[in-house]
């Protein structure tokens, strides 16, 4: 057996230690006490991913040791988040302290034995059971870095005890006061959590929507719905709408693909550049545009602020004017409509694609553009859809320009889940962290896919920006209609 190199970070001192090839990370660091005589200290029990106890970070993302094989070059750290008591032990009983404190038990008074939890029940909030308390989704919840949110964990046990018939407890007014409305649903709990439970659909969104029903929302997701209420979009009209200017219909010279655009909310209100470069990007790629004129919002901000009845009314209204057009597919410019019809437009007989999704598909050749630009990870397009290999193809298709990752490209913006028209002052301090990371690339632009990032990183970038606001943002369909 071959041996390799990893790290481990001992209270601050990065050691480096030889241990062999194919062992999980947890057998490296049994092998590192006995064979170097150290004496890290550690947590562990199950040995089998079901305790929980021995989560820590990995190579920067938090993972459990003993279901993780160890890589050359690893970096073995305490989890991130948590006071360290020692090597990698952190400090796990403000989480017990947090967790007692929310009644962690079914609250029943009375004889409540004829109430009983169905198989129905049990099917649909079974995945909310599956926790192994490892604190992962705790350690990179950005909600709970940056405002008094206790974090995924709690809203799911929360969640439990709501969806269970015998219990009694007002769990909605609870998780309500317990900051519900923090969690950007970035998803970032989801795609770490070693049980591959979905807290913020199955969690936070169904929370959000019991609490909404009982009137725990908050004011500015009422305006949101009172917009859609008035003109079937989330936000007021205010110089024109991208719809009522265009055509219904863009043919590409020798036509490779025939598309139907979802324009969104923000380009047909806000960003109709976006939107005329987009249309001008998918002729130039050999594609033909439709654009009906009768779609409306997707209904995302709605979903992910617990108003699902007004967004079933949308999804049936988007349906009928999508489900028969005779396209290849419908393609989106905003990761959180990509997002929402691709997951939540079940009954729909189309194909949805994100705007780099279909460019990478059909590649052309591009003008040279000698600028610098780091790519931002939009939540809704990197763990909403999976993807985020085709738009950094895309921009190393453009001769000449250089791509400069960021020190977490896909670190949530604060933007999202109804988080920048809700409560502000924390969206703005998630993304004073984002923007602290782009400016440090050094680049010229900062590019991404979703106009809700967009907006809020140019808003921030304004805030925030301690490099006197040279740095842009910039939509990459508006960086492709310079190089086409
Ligand atoms: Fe129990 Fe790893 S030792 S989950």
């Amino acid at each position: 057996m071959g041996s390799i190199t990893i790290t481990v970070n001992r209270n601050g001192v990065f050691k480096k230690y030889t241990v062999p090839e194919h062992i999980t990370v947890l057998e490296a660091l049994e092998y590192i006490n006995s064979n170097y005589g150290e004496g890290i200290l550690y947590r562990s029990s199950c040995r089998s991913g079901q305790c929980g106890s021995c989560a820590m970070t990995i190579n920067g993302e938090p993972r459990l040791a003993c279901k993780t094989k160890v890589e050359d070059g690893m970096v073995v750290e305490p989890l991130e988040g948590f006071n360290v008591v020692e090597d990698l032990i952190v400090d796990r009983s403000p989480y017990y302290k947090k967790i007692q404190d929310l009644r962690n038990y079914l609250h029943c008074e009375g004889d409540k034995t004829n109430l009983k939890i169905t198989p129905k029940d049990i099917k649909e909030f079974k995945s909310v059971r599956n926790c192994i308390d490892c604190l992962c989704c705790l350690s990179k919840c950005p909600a709970r870095r940056f405002s008094q949110y206790p974090g995924p964990t709690f809203m799911r046990q929360l969640t439990r005890f709501a969806f269970d018939p015998r219990d009694e407890g007002d769990r909605d007014k609870e998780a309500y006061f317990e900051n519900l409305h923090n969690c950007t649903t970035c998803a970032k709990c989801v795609e770490v959590c070693p049980k591959e439970i979905d807290i913020v659909h199955r969690a936070i969104e169904r929370l959000r929507e019991l609490a909404f029903k009982k009137g725990y929302y908050l004011r500015n997701h009422l305006i949101v719905r009172e917009n859609i209420l008035k003109g079937n979009r989330s936000v007021k009209k205010e110089r024109g709408s991208f719809l009522e200017e265009v055509k219904e219909e863009y043919i590409a010279d020798k036509e490779k693909m025939r598309l139907a655009f979802f324009t969104g909310c923000l380009v047909d209100y806000r960003l109709q550049d976006v939107g005329r470069s987009a249309i001008k990007v998918l002729n130039a790629h050999g594609i033909s545009v439709v654009i009906p004129k009768d779609q409306v919002c997707c209904g995302s901000p709605l979903l992910r602020t617990g108003q699902r009845d007004l967004a079933e009314k949308l999804k049936r209204k988007n349906l009928k004017v999508f489900n028969n057009l005779d396209v290849d597919g419908v393609v989106t410019v905003c990761a959180g409509c990509g997002s929402t019809l691709k997951r939540d437009y079940r009954e729909r007989e189309f194909q949805v694609m994100d705007i780099t999704e279909v460019l990478d598909k059909v590649p052309i050749e591009y003008k040279p553009l000698d600028i610098k630009v780091t790519y931002h990870d939009p939540c809704h397009l990197r763990r909403g859809q999976g993807i985020y290999l085709e738009p950094r193809r895309i921009l190393k298709r453009i001769p000449k320009l250089e791509l400069i990752e960021m020190e977490i490209p896909d670190q949530c913006c604060g933007a999202g889940g109804g988080v920048r028209s809700g409560k502000p002052e924390i969206a703005n301090a998630i993304g004073r962290r984002k923007v602290r990371m782009i400016c440090k690339t050094g680049a010229d632009y900062v590019i991404t896919v979703c106009p809700f990032c967009e907006y809020h990183i140019r808003d921030n970038l304004k805030k925030f920006d301690e490099e006197g606001g040279s740095l842009k943002v910039m939509n990459i369909v508006s960086l492709l209609d310079k190089v086409i």
